[in-house]
Protein backbone atom coordinates (compact mmCIF):
# COMPACT_ATOMS: atom_id res chain seq x y z
CA UNK A 1 0.00 0.00 0.00
CA UNK A 2 1.10 1.90 0.13
CA UNK A 3 -1.73 3.08 -0.17
CA UNK A 4 -3.16 2.31 3.15
CA UNK A 5 -5.54 3.31 1.32
CA UNK A 6 -5.02 2.74 0.01
CA UNK A 7 -2.13 3.67 1.44
CA UNK A 8 -0.08 2.72 0.75
CA UNK A 9 0.08 2.35 -2.87
CA UNK A 10 0.43 4.64 -4.90
CA UNK A 11 -1.19 4.27 -7.98
CA UNK A 12 -2.95 7.69 -9.04
CA UNK A 13 -6.93 7.54 -9.57
CA UNK A 14 -8.29 8.75 -12.49
CA UNK A 15 -11.55 9.08 -11.00
CA UNK A 16 -12.16 11.75 -8.47
CA UNK A 17 -14.30 11.52 -5.90
CA UNK A 18 -15.72 14.84 -5.67
CA UNK A 19 -17.64 16.72 -2.90
CA UNK A 20 -19.79 18.41 -4.70
CA UNK A 21 -21.67 21.50 -2.73
CA UNK A 22 -25.03 19.73 -4.13
CA UNK A 23 -24.58 16.56 -3.50
CA UNK A 24 -23.46 17.76 -0.03
CA UNK A 25 -26.40 19.21 0.36
CA UNK A 26 -27.87 16.37 0.24
CA UNK A 27 -25.55 14.76 2.51
CA UNK A 28 -23.80 12.60 -0.67
CA UNK A 29 -21.04 12.99 -2.47
CA UNK A 30 -20.48 12.74 -6.22
CA UNK A 31 -17.94 11.24 -8.55
CA UNK A 32 -16.36 13.40 -10.98
CA UNK A 33 -14.09 11.87 -14.00
CA UNK A 34 -11.19 13.47 -14.40
CA UNK A 35 -10.54 14.71 -17.68
CA UNK A 36 -7.42 13.51 -18.91
CA UNK A 37 -6.90 16.29 -21.42
CA UNK A 38 -7.75 19.17 -18.89
CA UNK A 39 -6.18 18.77 -15.63
CA UNK A 40 -8.22 21.89 -14.74
CA UNK A 41 -11.40 19.69 -14.40
CA UNK A 42 -9.72 18.02 -11.87
CA UNK A 43 -12.11 18.86 -8.99
CA UNK A 44 -9.59 17.84 -5.88
CA UNK A 45 -6.42 20.63 -5.57
CA UNK A 46 -4.25 20.55 -2.84
CA UNK A 47 -5.55 23.63 -1.51
CA UNK A 48 -9.22 22.87 -1.54
CA UNK A 49 -7.87 19.70 0.38
CA UNK A 50 -8.22 20.41 3.83
CA UNK A 51 -8.97 18.81 7.48
CA UNK A 52 -12.48 20.19 7.53
CA UNK A 53 -13.15 17.42 4.98
CA UNK A 54 -12.29 14.51 7.08
CA UNK A 55 -14.71 12.99 9.06
CA UNK A 56 -13.56 12.53 12.33
CA UNK A 57 -17.06 10.06 13.61
CA UNK A 58 -16.54 7.71 16.48
CA UNK A 59 -16.10 4.36 15.69
CA UNK A 60 -18.51 2.15 17.02
CA UNK A 61 -17.16 -0.28 19.67
CA UNK A 62 -18.89 -3.29 18.39
CA UNK A 63 -16.76 -2.72 15.09
CA UNK A 64 -13.49 -2.29 17.58
CA UNK A 65 -14.03 -5.48 19.31
CA UNK A 66 -14.40 -7.22 16.20
CA UNK A 67 -11.17 -6.20 14.80
CA UNK A 68 -9.57 -7.16 18.27
CA UNK A 69 -11.37 -10.80 17.92
CA UNK A 70 -9.53 -11.51 14.54
CA UNK A 71 -6.02 -11.21 16.19
CA UNK A 72 -5.98 -15.46 16.35
CA UNK A 73 -7.08 -15.09 12.19
CA UNK A 74 -4.25 -12.23 11.26
CA UNK A 75 -1.74 -14.73 12.69
CA UNK A 76 -3.11 -17.69 10.84
CA UNK A 77 -3.70 -16.03 7.40
CA UNK A 78 -2.27 -12.89 7.15
CA UNK A 79 1.06 -12.96 8.98
CA UNK A 80 2.16 -16.10 6.62
CA UNK A 81 1.78 -13.62 3.41
CA UNK A 82 5.00 -11.66 4.73
CA UNK A 83 8.28 -12.84 3.34
CA UNK A 84 10.93 -13.96 5.54
CA UNK A 85 13.46 -11.28 6.21
CA UNK A 86 16.34 -14.07 5.31
CA UNK A 87 14.54 -14.98 1.60
CA UNK A 88 13.48 -11.34 1.11
CA UNK A 89 15.05 -9.55 -1.71
CA UNK A 90 16.78 -6.22 -0.86
CA UNK A 91 17.05 -3.39 -3.23
CA UNK A 92 20.84 -4.02 -3.25
CA UNK A 93 20.15 -7.23 -5.27
CA UNK A 94 19.13 -5.37 -8.26
CA UNK A 95 21.42 -2.53 -8.07
CA UNK A 96 25.38 -2.48 -8.93
CA UNK A 97 27.35 -4.11 -5.98
CA UNK A 98 28.59 -0.77 -4.15
CA UNK A 99 31.38 -2.34 -2.28
CA UNK A 100 32.67 -6.12 -3.97
CA UNK A 101 35.91 -5.03 -2.01
CA UNK A 102 34.62 -6.42 0.82
CA UNK A 103 33.61 -9.57 0.15
CA UNK A 104 37.67 -10.52 0.32
CA UNK A 105 39.74 -11.78 -2.81
CA UNK A 106 38.64 -8.13 -4.79
CA UNK A 107 41.16 -4.84 -4.74
CA UNK A 108 39.32 -1.67 -4.40
CA UNK A 109 40.26 -0.83 -7.77
CA UNK A 110 38.65 -3.69 -9.22
CA UNK A 111 35.55 -3.16 -7.10
CA UNK A 112 35.12 0.22 -8.38
CA UNK A 113 35.60 -0.90 -12.27
CA UNK A 114 33.12 -3.40 -11.39
CA UNK A 115 30.67 -0.43 -9.87
CA UNK A 116 31.53 1.44 -12.52
CA UNK A 117 30.92 -0.90 -15.30
CA UNK A 118 27.27 -2.09 -13.67
CA UNK A 119 26.35 1.74 -13.24
CA UNK A 120 26.97 2.25 -16.95
CA UNK A 121 25.14 -0.83 -17.53
CA UNK A 122 22.23 0.33 -15.96
CA UNK A 123 21.98 3.95 -17.36
CA UNK A 124 22.70 2.16 -20.84
CA UNK A 125 19.23 0.71 -19.94
CA UNK A 126 17.60 3.55 -18.67
CA UNK A 127 18.74 6.13 -21.71
CA UNK A 128 16.09 4.40 -23.43
CA UNK A 129 12.76 4.36 -21.63
CA UNK A 130 11.00 7.56 -22.57
CA UNK A 131 9.94 10.80 -20.92
CA UNK A 132 6.36 9.93 -19.84
CA UNK A 133 7.11 6.62 -18.27
CA UNK A 134 10.21 8.14 -16.73
CA UNK A 135 7.44 10.42 -15.00
CA UNK A 136 5.24 7.49 -14.04
CA UNK A 137 8.15 5.98 -12.49
CA UNK A 138 8.98 9.27 -10.44
CA UNK A 139 5.75 9.29 -9.49
CA UNK A 140 5.57 6.08 -8.02
CA UNK A 141 8.25 6.31 -6.38
CA UNK A 142 7.50 9.87 -4.61
CA UNK A 143 4.45 8.02 -3.67
CA UNK A 144 6.17 4.59 -1.86
CA UNK A 145 8.78 7.45 -0.52
CA UNK A 146 6.01 8.70 1.90
CA UNK A 147 6.11 5.79 3.55
CA UNK A 148 6.01 7.15 7.11
CA UNK A 149 2.70 9.11 6.44
CA UNK A 150 1.25 5.85 5.88
CA UNK A 151 2.39 4.09 9.03
CA UNK A 152 1.36 6.68 10.61
CA UNK A 153 -2.22 6.26 9.19
CA UNK A 154 -2.42 2.46 10.24
CA UNK A 155 -1.36 3.05 13.63
CA UNK A 156 -4.73 5.29 13.20
CA UNK A 157 -6.86 2.75 13.00
CA UNK A 158 -8.91 1.62 16.30
CA UNK A 159 -8.17 -2.01 17.38
CA UNK A 160 -5.20 -2.91 14.99
CA UNK A 161 -2.79 -0.35 15.59
CA UNK A 162 0.87 -1.03 17.28
CA UNK A 163 0.23 0.75 20.75
CA UNK A 164 3.38 0.24 22.19
CA UNK A 165 5.78 0.21 19.07
CA UNK A 166 6.62 -3.68 19.99
CA UNK A 167 3.43 -5.30 20.38
CA UNK A 168 3.58 -8.78 19.75
CA UNK A 169 -0.50 -8.49 18.96
CA UNK A 170 -0.74 -10.17 15.00
CA UNK A 171 -2.44 -6.90 13.76
CA UNK A 172 0.81 -5.19 15.09
CA UNK A 173 3.29 -7.59 12.88
CA UNK A 174 1.29 -7.33 10.34
CA UNK A 175 1.91 -3.10 10.20
CA UNK A 176 5.52 -3.36 11.19
CA UNK A 177 6.16 -6.18 8.26
CA UNK A 178 4.22 -4.55 5.56
CA UNK A 179 6.31 -1.34 6.79
CA UNK A 180 9.65 -3.10 6.42
CA UNK A 181 8.55 -4.47 2.93
CA UNK A 182 7.19 -1.44 2.00
CA UNK A 183 10.30 0.67 2.88
CA UNK A 184 12.73 -1.84 -0.02
CA UNK A 185 10.01 0.16 -2.77
CA UNK A 186 10.90 3.24 -2.08
CA UNK A 187 14.54 2.68 -1.59
CA UNK A 188 15.11 0.13 -4.50
CA UNK A 189 13.09 2.93 -7.08
CA UNK A 190 15.19 6.27 -5.53
CA UNK A 191 18.40 4.25 -5.61
CA UNK A 192 17.40 3.34 -9.71
CA UNK A 193 16.58 6.72 -10.36
CA UNK A 194 19.80 8.37 -8.79
CA UNK A 195 21.89 6.44 -10.91
CA UNK A 196 20.23 6.40 -14.19
CA UNK A 197 20.64 9.56 -14.40
CA UNK A 198 17.93 10.74 -16.25
CA UNK A 199 16.37 12.85 -13.60
CA UNK A 200 16.71 15.95 -11.64
CA UNK A 201 16.94 14.54 -8.60
CA UNK A 202 16.78 17.20 -6.27
CA UNK A 203 13.93 17.85 -7.74
CA UNK A 204 12.49 14.77 -6.93
CA UNK A 205 13.72 14.51 -3.39
CA UNK A 206 12.09 18.25 -2.81
CA UNK A 207 9.04 16.54 -4.22
CA UNK A 208 9.42 13.78 -1.19
CA UNK A 209 9.96 16.39 1.16
CA UNK A 210 6.92 18.30 0.35
CA UNK A 211 4.17 15.22 0.52
CA UNK A 212 5.52 14.41 4.26
CA UNK A 213 5.27 17.57 5.05
CA UNK A 214 1.79 17.82 3.82
CA UNK A 215 0.60 13.99 4.76
CA UNK A 216 -2.60 12.80 3.08
CA UNK A 217 -6.17 12.80 3.79
CA UNK A 218 -8.32 9.73 4.92
CA UNK A 219 -12.44 10.07 5.26
CA UNK A 220 -12.21 8.03 8.66
CA UNK A 221 -8.75 7.03 9.48
CA UNK A 222 -9.16 5.70 12.63
CA UNK A 223 -11.82 3.37 11.29
CA UNK A 224 -10.44 -0.32 10.59
CA UNK A 225 -13.12 -1.73 8.15
CA UNK A 226 -12.28 1.43 6.03
CA UNK A 227 -8.51 0.91 6.62
CA UNK A 228 -8.87 -2.59 5.58
CA UNK A 229 -10.92 -1.91 2.67
CA UNK A 230 -8.42 1.01 1.51
CA UNK A 231 -5.89 -1.02 1.79
CA UNK A 232 -7.16 -3.67 -0.45
CA UNK A 233 -7.43 -1.03 -2.86
CA UNK A 234 -4.69 0.59 -3.06
CA UNK A 235 -2.67 -2.61 -2.89
CA UNK A 236 -4.36 -3.66 -6.09
CA UNK A 237 -3.65 -0.60 -7.58
CA UNK A 238 -0.05 -0.51 -6.77
CA UNK A 239 0.73 -4.03 -8.11
CA UNK A 240 -1.21 -2.69 -11.40
CA UNK A 241 0.62 0.37 -11.49
CA UNK A 242 3.98 -0.81 -11.04
CA UNK A 243 3.24 -3.59 -13.16
CA UNK A 244 2.55 -1.51 -16.43
CA UNK A 245 5.52 0.75 -15.95
CA UNK A 246 7.58 -2.37 -15.44
CA UNK A 247 6.07 -3.47 -18.85
CA UNK A 248 6.74 -0.25 -20.79
CA UNK A 249 10.34 -0.44 -19.18
CA UNK A 250 10.70 -3.93 -20.61
CA UNK A 251 9.66 -2.97 -24.17
CA UNK A 252 11.98 0.01 -24.27
CA UNK A 253 14.55 -2.32 -23.33
CA UNK A 254 15.28 -1.69 -20.01
CA UNK A 255 15.29 -5.43 -18.22
CA UNK A 256 16.78 -4.19 -15.21
CA UNK A 257 13.63 -1.57 -14.43
CA UNK A 258 11.65 -4.50 -15.67
CA UNK A 259 12.87 -6.95 -13.26
CA UNK A 260 12.88 -4.00 -9.94
CA UNK A 261 8.86 -2.95 -11.00
CA UNK A 262 8.22 -6.56 -11.48
CA UNK A 263 9.68 -7.81 -7.70
CA UNK A 264 7.95 -4.82 -6.37
CA UNK A 265 4.51 -5.45 -8.12
CA UNK A 266 4.65 -8.96 -6.42
CA UNK A 267 5.11 -7.14 -2.79
CA UNK A 268 1.94 -5.77 -3.64
CA UNK A 269 -0.19 -8.77 -4.84
CA UNK A 270 0.91 -10.34 -1.79
CA UNK A 271 -0.34 -7.33 0.41
CA UNK A 272 -3.32 -6.92 -1.47
CA UNK A 273 -4.06 -10.96 -1.13
CA UNK A 274 -3.73 -10.46 2.87
CA UNK A 275 -5.98 -6.69 2.80
CA UNK A 276 -8.28 -9.09 0.49
CA UNK A 277 -8.79 -11.46 2.88
CA UNK A 278 -9.27 -9.41 5.77
CA UNK A 279 -12.13 -7.61 4.47
CA UNK A 280 -13.58 -10.94 3.14
CA UNK A 281 -13.48 -12.12 6.32
CA UNK A 282 -15.28 -9.35 8.29
CA UNK A 283 -17.87 -9.20 5.69
CA UNK A 284 -18.70 -12.62 7.23
CA UNK A 285 -18.58 -11.57 10.69
CA UNK A 286 -20.23 -8.45 10.05
CA UNK A 287 -21.69 -7.95 6.62
CA UNK A 288 -23.98 -5.01 7.85
CA UNK A 289 -21.05 -3.07 9.32
CA UNK A 290 -18.50 -4.11 5.84
CA UNK A 291 -21.18 -3.30 3.34
CA UNK A 292 -22.38 0.19 5.08
CA UNK A 293 -18.32 1.09 5.11
CA UNK A 294 -17.39 -0.21 1.82
CA UNK A 295 -20.23 2.19 0.44
CA UNK A 296 -18.85 5.30 2.70
CA UNK A 297 -15.31 4.49 1.39
CA UNK A 298 -17.14 4.75 -2.42
CA UNK A 299 -19.02 7.18 -1.89
CA UNK A 300 -16.61 9.92 0.00
CA UNK A 301 -13.96 11.74 -1.13
CA UNK A 302 -11.00 9.12 -1.50
CA UNK A 303 -7.88 10.56 -1.32
CA UNK A 304 -5.50 8.98 -2.97
CA UNK A 305 -1.68 8.53 -1.19
CA UNK A 306 0.32 11.08 -3.81
CA UNK A 307 -2.45 14.28 -3.77
CA UNK A 308 -0.71 16.41 -1.95
CA UNK A 309 2.48 15.84 -3.44
CA UNK A 310 4.45 19.03 -5.04
CA UNK A 311 7.74 19.93 -6.63
CA UNK A 312 7.51 23.68 -5.13
CA UNK A 313 6.65 25.17 -8.80
CA UNK A 314 3.23 24.18 -9.04
CA UNK A 315 1.91 27.47 -8.40
CA UNK A 316 4.74 29.10 -11.39
CA UNK A 317 3.35 25.35 -13.48
CA UNK A 318 -0.17 26.97 -14.53
CA UNK A 319 -1.05 23.68 -15.47
CA UNK A 320 -2.51 22.04 -12.37
CA UNK A 321 -1.02 20.42 -9.92
CA UNK A 322 1.82 18.25 -10.27
CA UNK A 323 -0.19 15.17 -8.94
CA UNK A 324 -3.24 16.07 -11.77
CA UNK A 325 -0.72 16.09 -14.65
CA UNK A 326 1.07 12.93 -13.48
CA UNK A 327 -2.01 11.38 -13.14
CA UNK A 328 -3.24 13.06 -17.06
CA UNK A 329 0.41 11.60 -18.14
CA UNK A 330 -0.43 8.14 -16.24
CA UNK A 331 -3.54 7.72 -17.87
CA UNK A 332 -2.36 8.20 -21.47
CA UNK A 333 1.04 5.51 -21.16
CA UNK A 334 -1.34 3.20 -19.70
CA UNK A 335 0.39 2.97 -16.39
CA UNK A 336 -3.08 3.73 -14.24
CA UNK A 337 -6.15 4.37 -15.80
CA UNK A 338 -9.91 4.71 -15.34
CA UNK A 339 -10.57 1.52 -17.00
CA UNK A 340 -7.94 -0.36 -14.28
CA UNK A 341 -10.07 1.87 -11.83
CA UNK A 342 -13.40 0.27 -13.26
CA UNK A 343 -11.76 -3.35 -13.31
CA UNK A 344 -10.77 -2.41 -9.74
CA UNK A 345 -14.34 -1.85 -8.15
CA UNK A 346 -15.55 -4.96 -10.52
CA UNK A 347 -12.96 -7.17 -8.91
CA UNK A 348 -13.58 -6.35 -5.30
CA UNK A 349 -17.75 -6.39 -5.29
CA UNK A 350 -16.87 -9.79 -6.81
CA UNK A 351 -14.52 -10.86 -4.39
CA UNK A 352 -16.42 -10.00 -1.47
CA UNK A 353 -19.72 -11.02 -3.02
CA UNK A 354 -21.47 -8.28 -2.26
CA UNK A 355 -24.60 -9.13 -3.84
CA UNK A 356 -24.76 -12.04 -2.40
CA UNK A 357 -25.25 -10.32 1.49
CA UNK A 358 -28.09 -11.02 3.49
CA UNK A 359 -29.80 -10.19 6.27
CA UNK A 360 -28.54 -6.86 6.07
CA UNK A 361 -30.37 -3.99 7.86
CA UNK A 362 -31.67 -0.92 5.90
CA UNK A 363 -29.07 1.56 5.62
CA UNK A 364 -27.37 -1.95 4.60
CA UNK A 365 -28.84 -2.76 1.72
CA UNK A 366 -29.38 0.84 0.20
CA UNK A 367 -25.42 0.29 0.40
CA UNK A 368 -25.36 -3.00 -1.12
CA UNK A 369 -27.27 -2.02 -3.87
CA UNK A 370 -25.33 1.34 -4.52
CA UNK A 371 -22.39 -0.54 -4.57
CA UNK A 372 -23.37 -3.35 -6.73
CA UNK A 373 -24.28 -0.55 -9.07
CA UNK A 374 -21.19 0.81 -9.31
CA UNK A 375 -18.93 -0.73 -11.67
CA UNK A 376 -21.18 0.06 -14.40
CA UNK A 377 -21.57 3.66 -13.66
CA UNK A 378 -17.34 3.60 -13.28
CA UNK A 379 -16.81 1.76 -16.48
CA UNK A 380 -19.43 4.08 -18.27
CA UNK A 381 -17.79 7.35 -16.96
CA UNK A 382 -14.43 6.02 -18.00
CA UNK A 383 -15.74 5.65 -21.37
CA UNK A 384 -16.49 9.09 -21.59
CA UNK A 385 -13.78 10.49 -20.55
CA UNK A 386 -12.16 8.33 -22.85
CA UNK A 387 -13.92 9.91 -26.00
CA UNK A 388 -13.44 13.00 -24.49
CA UNK A 389 -9.94 12.94 -24.18
CA UNK A 390 -9.76 11.54 -28.09
CA UNK A 391 -11.78 14.78 -29.24
CA UNK A 392 -9.91 17.42 -27.39
CA UNK A 393 -6.53 18.93 -28.28
CA UNK A 394 -3.32 18.11 -25.71
CA UNK A 395 -1.13 20.38 -25.03
CA UNK A 396 2.42 19.10 -22.93
CA UNK A 397 2.67 19.80 -19.64
CA UNK A 398 6.62 19.96 -17.91
CA UNK A 399 7.84 17.96 -15.36
CA UNK A 400 10.92 19.40 -12.99
CA UNK A 401 11.68 15.97 -12.31
CA UNK A 402 12.86 15.74 -15.88
CA UNK A 403 14.82 18.96 -16.19
CA UNK A 404 11.15 20.84 -17.52
CA UNK A 405 11.01 18.99 -20.29
CA UNK A 406 7.40 18.63 -21.54
CA UNK A 407 5.74 15.31 -21.88
CA UNK A 408 1.87 15.06 -23.63
CA UNK A 409 -1.01 14.80 -20.76
CA UNK A 410 -3.56 12.07 -21.14
FE1 LIG B 1 2.11 -2.78 -0.82
FE1 LIG C 1 4.71 -0.24 -2.30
Amino acid sequence: MATTWLATGSAPAKLCFHNSSKSAARGGFSWILCSATNPRSLTISAAATSAEHTECAAVPREQVEVIRSLNGWVAENMLPLLAPVESSWQPHDFLPCSAAAGAGGVSEAEALASFTEGVAQLRAGAAGVPDDVLVCLVGNMVTEEALPTYQTMGNRSEGASDDTGVSSLPWAQWLRGWTAEENRHGDLLNRYLYLSGRVDMRQVETTVHHLLRNGMEMLMPSSPYHSVIYGAFQERATFISHGHTGRLAGQHGDQALAKICGAIAADERRHEAGYSRAAARLFEVDPDGMVRALAHVMRGKVTMPGLLMSDGRDAACGDGTLFERFSAVAERVGVYTARDYGDLVEHFVRRWRVAELRGLSGEGRRAQEYVCGLPPKVRRLAELAHKRAARSEARPVQFSWIFDRPVMPG
